[in-house]
């Protein structure tokens, strides 16, 4: 038996898609039958799948009661210093970008820098392999709106098609990291399941562009 937890929401489709493709049943997931339920069976395969959210899903792996996971290397970049990574799946592209009002020139002046960010972690490391020491501010969602409110100088964030960005007056300045969604592993279940997630990582690898 693999438990699998599956981020919902934004990257849950393009997850579920490989899985069927891989020829895994995946119909207890589908609308009509999802209902409120956070666990799932694909069909007689023996691997149960959880939604969760993103942190989530590391934490769940982490502590070994779901086997595997599906979820951004941002979320792994932030939180998931001890998950295996398996499989870059090739979906859920987008990139962390440093970005701010357009037109401004963010390393102009020798100001005391803020920088607001979902990805706390991900900034102060990005900013300390420049050497440069910025306060940061974490923000739960739509950080765009820090350097609208004068609360920060610019944002750490994801930035995917680029339209959140332009539709408030924002560019971005430098890209910080390519991302995309990744299948991870906790390090004792690859060892002790080596041969079940074996099986699982060649169909899902087959399936990939
Ligand atoms: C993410 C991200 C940006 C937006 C980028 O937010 O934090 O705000 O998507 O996408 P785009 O480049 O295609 O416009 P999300 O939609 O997850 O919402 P949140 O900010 O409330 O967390």
């Amino acid at each position: 038996m693999i438990c699998m937890a599956l981020t919902k929401g934004r990257i849950e489709k393009s997850a579920l898609d490989i899985l069927k493709k891989a020829g895994y049943d995946c119909s207890s997931l589908d609308a009509e039958n999802k209902g409120r339920k956070l666990i799932f069976e694909l069909g007689d395969s023996g691997i149960s799948v959880v939604l969760a959210k993103a942190a989530d899903v590391i934490t769940y792996v982490e502590h070994g009661v779901c086997d595997l996971g599906i979820v951004g290397e941002d979320t792994i970049m932030e939180h998931g210093k001890s998950v295996c990574e398996l499989l870059d799946l090739n979906f859920g592209i987008c990139s962390f970008a440093l970005a701010g009002k357009k037109g401004e020139n963010f390393y102009d002046g020798y100001s005391h820098k803020v920088i607001a960010s979902k990805y706390p972690h991900v900034t102060k490391n990005y900013f300390n392999g420049k050497g440069l020491d910025v306060e940061v501010v974490k923000i739960e969602g739509s950080v765009e709106l820090a350097p609208l409110l004068g609360l920060a100088d610019a944002i750490v964030d994801i930035v995917e098609t680029g339209s959140t960005l332009k539709a408030n007056g924002l560019e971005v300045y430098e890209k910080v990291a390519d991302i995309s969604s990744r299948l991870i592993g906790n390090a004792a279940s690859i060892k002790m399941k080596r041969n079940e997630i074996d099986r699982l990582i060649g169909k899902v690898r087959s399936v990939l562009g």
